[in-house]
């Protein structure tokens, strides 16, 4: 696929990896839909930057939690761009909460925004999509996704590479569904890197570095350019998941 005037939506598009993606897809002529929750500035920023570049660009709220709003959000991209041919699947919650203390509402929480949300998103794309017009499907994913200190945030993760393979067949042969697996990019919100190095305590693997953004964009524009490689996760990680 060639992006360019392709109608792209981007999850979580306002800010850090998310905004970056969003710009790539501007970049290369693609009329994106930057999604936000809370960021509605950043999101403005980032539309108003892929308009700099000479693209469209909107902007769409949505509480990614709740199955309406994520409806009305595949119908927003509809009704003012056309139907979504590139999904980018970024946005996600890291909560830090371990076996002992999850409740089920956090459980459920992560399900609907990590897991419900990209489903619902896909479904939607795939009614749109008529005949053998041609799709990607990117979701975001982790190197790790066994992690006992984010509890809820792992078995989602786990849960969007099965959502991915599955898409794979389900929405086969026009579209294609893969993943991207990221090792350290950008430190949690929840997390303060502003510490000498020796004082932190992250393995970052055999490139012994953190990734760039652009890095992640290479990996999603080579997926959306790709039309044979589908149901597969792409490790952006410096090598982490070898280790
Ligand atoms: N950063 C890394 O190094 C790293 C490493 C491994 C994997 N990843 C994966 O890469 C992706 C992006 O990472 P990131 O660090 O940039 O993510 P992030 O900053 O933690 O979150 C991205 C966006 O998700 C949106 N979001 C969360 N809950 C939402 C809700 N209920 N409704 C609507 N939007 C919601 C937020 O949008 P608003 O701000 O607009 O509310 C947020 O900006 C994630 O899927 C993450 O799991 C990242």
């Amino acid at each position: 696929m060639n992006p360019n005037g392709k109608v792209a939506l981007v999850t979580g598009a306002g800010r850090r990896v998310g905004r970056s993606l969003a710009l790539a897809l501007g970049d290369a002529g693609a009329r994106v839909a930057v999604h936000y929750g809370r960021s509605e500035q950043e999101a403005n920023e980032t539309a108003s930057l892929i308009e700099s570049m000479g693209s469209q660009a909107i902007t769409v709220q949505a509480d990614l939690e709740h199955p309406e709003q994520v409806k009305q959000l595949a119908a927003d991209v509809l009704n003012n761009l056309g139907p979504i041919e590139i999904l980018v699947n970024n946005a996600s919650i890291f909560d830090k909460v371990g076996m002992n203390d999850l409740q089920s509402d956090e459980w459920d929480r992560h399900f609907a925004i990590n897991v419900r949300a990209p489903f619902l998103l896909a479904q939607v794309m795939k009614h749109q999509l008529t005949g053998d017009t041609p799709g990607k499907i990117i979701s975001l994913n982790d190197w790790r996704t066994a992690r006992p200190t984010r509890f809820a945030y792992g078995i989602t993760k786990t849960a969007l590479s099965g959502l991915t393979r599955t898409l794979a067949l389900a929405m086969a042969p026009n579209v294609q569904s893969n993943e991207i697996a990221l090792g350290a990019i950008l430190p949690p919100v929840d997390i303060s890197l502003n510490r000498p190095r020796n004082e932190i305590n992250i393995n970052l693997g055999p490139a012994d570095r953190m990734g760039t953004l652009n890095e992640v964009a290479d990996a999603m524009m080579m997926l959306i350019k790709n039309d044979f490689i589908t149901g597969e996760t792409i490790n952006v990680d410096g090598g982490r998941h070898i280790q």
